[in-house]
């Protein structure tokens, strides 16, 4: 192979303070581990040396402990977009070190490709292969990763033999032409494959590969307990008299689910649920819970942007592959979470509220609508335009100090006019249809 086999401190080494960075993946999953843990180490030597060295990060969604958590404790990140879910990252933004712009996820690919954040220095691509003429097998996550790898002026490879071979086939990699030229994107039905299974860049902007045999680590969701397993079974007795009233096609529709212990939680009790049918999934991430809902029959078929799953959970993937590979398409975020396809498709969609007030509004992002908690990922792309909008949460938190249904949101991310259900531990709040006052009535009682 002509292109150069080099180390992650070398790798690192084509990284310049200021430089725009994107990396491929969407969670931990398919995100880079040695390269940005090799840069977190430039940044503290560069700081130690009294040298400015920060760079902007531009990424799927969230990433790694190696990614968003080395930089953030090494001080190298100036500017973030477009989430994070990381401790340490999540302390450097609410004191004003890193710049963190909270998007909408199917928007940051658009809107780097229109020049709205200048170029892209460099692109870290994690692969499971990768030939002579740029042909690159992704990983377990895909996020924006194809106009990061156009845009880029250097591609850095980081190529990990944890990842099982036979994930080939499982990618549809798809870019939309932008205004004026636009089209519909064609997919009809969550299976529909309509890109390339590899993403294809310019072998002469690869500068080097670095291998890695590091399989990331996902810790798993907190184990089920009696608040998320009511509000499970709350979101599972609202969906079986949708249909049961005419109001779901008795086919069901794709379900998109977000992130996070409740979503795993409300995942669990749609496979206890014997009234609910088999279903697809049009979703973002597939967490741990969908393999299970697979195995059982349960969830036919799954497009996302990522398997994020524990350690475990991609023990279990990678160990029977064979039976999943033809159930699962992974695809970059711009399509996974597309309003478009989101709106044709009729998607049922499931997110959770850090915080709703009495008239629907939600807030998603703000702890005590000042601190960022994580950002709004791609529950906007979904609830805007599903075919009905659920949003869940635990009616309290903290142990009873905080009340999670509040008079006003402290913070507003999808407004009352977005937001059709509010399921808590309490039960379901069909806002559907009504004013203000019978919104507020309904949601109190
Ligand atoms: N005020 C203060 N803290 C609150 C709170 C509130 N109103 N509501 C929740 N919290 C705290 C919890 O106590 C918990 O704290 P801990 O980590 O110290 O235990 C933490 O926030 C997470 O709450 P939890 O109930 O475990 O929820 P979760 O893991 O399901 O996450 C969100 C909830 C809202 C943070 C998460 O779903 C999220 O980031 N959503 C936005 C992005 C999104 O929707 N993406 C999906 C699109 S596909």
């Amino acid at each position: 192979m002509s292109i150069p086999f080099i180390t992650a401190p070398e790798a690192a080494d084509f990284v310049k303070n200021g430089d725009n960075v994107g990396l491929s993946g969407f969670t931990a999953s398919g995100t880079p581990k040695v390269v940005t843990t090799a840069i977190a180490d430039k940044a503290t030597a560069e700081h130690a040396k009294g040298n400015p060295f920060k760079i902007n990060l531009f990424t799927g969604a969230s990433t790694n402990d190696y990614t968003d958590g080395a930089l953030a404790r090494a001080d190298a990140l100036n500017f973030r977009t477009p989430y994070q879910s990381c401790p340490d990252l999540r302390k450097s933004m609410n004191s004003g070190r890193t710049h963190y712009a909270d998007a909408h996820l199917s928007e940051l690919a658009q809107k780097l490709r229109y020049g709205f954040f200048g170029k892209i220095n460099v692109c870290i691509i994690e692969a499971q292969d990768v030939t002579e003429d740029g042909e690159i097998v992704l990983g377990t996550g895909v996020g924006n990763v194809p106009t990061f790898a156009m845009m880029a002026e250097k591609i850095i490879i980081e190529l990990n033999s944890t990842i099982h071979p036979k994930i080939r086939g499982m990618h549809d990699v798809y870019m939309p032409l932008d205004p004026p030229y636009r089209r519909e994107i064609p997919v009809y039905k969550p299976s529909d494959r309509i890109g390339s299974e590899v993403l294809k860049v310019d072998p002469k902007k690869i500068v080097g590969i670095v291998r890695t045999d590091n399989p990331g680590h996902v810790a798993p969701f907190s184990p089920l307990d009696e608040t998320t397993m009511q509000i499970g079974a709350n979101v599972c007795h609202f969906l079986a008299s949708e249909l049961k009233a005419g109001r779901l096609p008795k086919e069901f529709l794709p379900l998109q689910s977000g992130v996070g212990n409740v979503a795993n939680a409300v995942l669990s009790g749609l496979a206890a649920d014997a009234t609910i049918p088999a279903f697809t999934m049009y979703t973002e991430v597939v967490q741990d819970s969908v393999l299970k809902l697979m195995e059982q029959g349960k969830c036919t078929f799954a497009s996302t942007c990522s398997l994020s799953l524990s350690d475990d959970g991609l023990h279990e993937f990678f160990g029977n592959i064979d039976f999943f590979r033809d159930k699962v398409l992974i695809r970059p975020g711009e399509i996974s979470n597309n309003p478009e396809i989101v709106r044709r498709l009729g998607i049922i969609s499931m997110n959770t509220a850090l915080e709703a007030d009495i008239f629907g509004n939600v807030n998603s992002t703000h702890v005590l609508g000042t601190k960022m908690m994580n950002g709004i990922g791609g529950s906007g792309d979904f609830t805007r335009n599903a075919y009905v909008s659920i949003f869940s949460c635990p009616s309290i938190t903290k142990g009873g100090l905080i009340s999670n249904i509040v008079p006003m949101v402290s913070h507003l991310d999808h407004s009352e006019h977005s937001v059709a259900v509010l399921i808590t531990d309490q039960g379901i709040a069909d806002l559907r249809g009504k004013d203000p006052l019978q919104r507020a009535e309904t949601i109190i009682e």
